[in-house]
């Protein structure tokens, strides 16, 4: 367990009943009136929560929360995965806070770049460089970048049952949401689907020479049948394309060294993030020597702009990154959150058996990575259910945008949320059975990526 554990407080049966949000509520408007959208991150948004939801979280310790009213809660997903031993990590914390004291940013490299360096290339076994930048959007499009440049070729192809790999144009040009992106970037990303290898095949018939690189994770909601990544590198390699995995969710969760790890697959280049730094901003762009060194001063080709930002390196979160590091290897935290996740999921079968919800309410995905559907009477996707247990959850002191565990999570915080669920659970067959509409408090939630409000 994390450092930090013993010292979480445990929920009183006060802090289940979450009630007053007027501080919360308050700021909510004046952030609306401030930010476009009111926060900085999408997923984070109003329009992705119920009505009834704290707006503002003040602090966390572990994976306990507490919102601007002091309303106390257990929280999934934290950080949008990026947190995975837990919040206000002390040994984290404390490193980034000793880094910071030598200072944060100078003329020159700091040391910290190559202990880094050399830590991720000692845990991603098949890459041989790493450039380090502040968020994974970056990072995968340096990728991509870097896959134009050695290969000389324009096309990208994504995987396109995949729901997200850059904020930059040539993927959210292929959105919903891609307004303000011209044409003719848009027309360059192309879609496979996944576990599908005639369809990226395909594309390689249509544009026999002009595909850069493969884009995908090795694994997201759906598990990679057994030669499915196999033939994806040996079709990239046969084609000259380069094979990118994105790692920014699987990287640090599936295995130390990322689902290419656990597959059994290298690929080309890969990208992390997110789980890095326990939440502090870094990523890393990994990859062959052969194509990341024309990122570099020793080759004579066309020099490559990868990855050169004025807080790329930023002292503190490397720092941060390496103390990590060392509690991932020390603490064996990936066999923690598989573990962690496989108790929730087992109990909240268990309580899907109870209340009759097969085919309406499922986990899907790995243990160490757990999201869930929802489903209506006709057993159609629902935002209606969604919002519905979403709600339910935070009035009993449970915010799951998903069931994503964290190496905070107790077993006593899995089991108060399996308690939870259950609870949300026969609410949700009464609502199957009687009409979601008249249960839910407000408006449902909404997807992301999609074109009008
Ligand atoms: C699979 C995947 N790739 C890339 C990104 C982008 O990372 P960032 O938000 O750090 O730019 C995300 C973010 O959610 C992601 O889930």
């Amino acid at each position: 367990m994390s450092d930090t554990k013993d010292e979480i407080i445990t929920l009183t049966p006060e802090a289940l009943e979450p009630g007053d949000f007027s501080q919360s509520h308050a700021l909510q408007r004046k952030a609306h009136r401030l930010i476009p959208g009111g926060a900085h991150t999408y997923a984070k948004g109003d329009d992705q929560y119920p009505v009834s939801a704290p707006a503002f979280i003040a602090r966390g310790k572990g994976c306990h929360v507490w919102d601007l009213d002091g309303n106390e809660f257990i929280e999934y997903g934290m950080g949008l995965r990026a947190v995975t031993l837990g919040h206000d990590s002390e040994p984290v914390v404390e490193a980034a806070y000793k880094q910071m004291q030598l200072g944060i940013n100078f003329s020159r490299p700091a040391k910290v770049e190559v202990d880094l360096a050399e830590a991720m290339l000692e845990i991603i076994d098949g890459a041989d460089m790493v450039k380090f930048a502040k968020n994974g959007s970056d990072v995968t499009t340096a990728a991509v970048k870097l896959a134009r440049a050695y290969t000389g070729r324009d096309l990208i192809a994504i995987c396109g049952d995949q729901p997200f790999f850059s904020t930059d144009d040539w993927f959210i040009g292929t959105t919903e949401m891609n307004a303000g992106i011209p044409q003719a970037i848009k027309e360059m990303t192309l879609k496979f689907r996944y576990n599908d290898i005639e369809s990226l095949q395909e594309l390689f018939d249509q544009y026999p020479i002009q595909i850069a690189c493969v884009v995908l994770e090795a694994e997201a909601a759906t598990s990679p049948t057994a030669s499915y990544l196999n033939q994806v590198k040996e079709l990239c390699e046969q084609r000259g394309a380069v094979l990118i995995f994105d790692e920014m969710i699987t990287g640090f969760r599936w295995h130390l060294g990322g689902a290419q790890k656990f597959h059994g697959v290298v690929p080309h280049l890969s990208t992390f993030g997110k789980a890095m730094g326990n939440g502090f901003a870094i990523s890393a762009l990994m990859g062959k020597r052969e194509i990341m060194r024309l990122g570099g001063l020793d080759h004579d080709r066309a020099r490559v702009f990868l990855l050169s930002t004025t807080h790329g390196a930023e002292t503190h979160a490397l720092a941060a990154s390496l103390e990590t590091i060392r509690i991932y290897h020390e603490q064996n935290v990936v066999e923690f959150l598989w573990r962690q996740g496989e108790r929730l999921r087992a109990l909240v079968n268990q309580s899907i058996a109870e209340n009759r919800l097969e085919g309406f309410f499922e986990l899907i995905g790995r243990p160490c990575n757990l999201v869930y559907a929802t489903r209506d009477q006709n057993r159609n996707p629902s935002q209606a259910f969604r919002t519905f247990f979403m709600q339910e959850l935070i009035r009993r002191g449970v915010i799951a945008p998903s069931f994503v565990v964290s190496f905070s999570h107790s077993d006593a915080d899995i089991d108060r949320t399996a308690e939870v669920v259950n609870d949300a659970h026969v609410g949700y067959r009464k609502a199957l059975d009687e009409g979601v509409d008249k249960y839910l408090e407000g408006r449902t939630v909404k997807p992301v990526n999609r074109r009008f409000n």
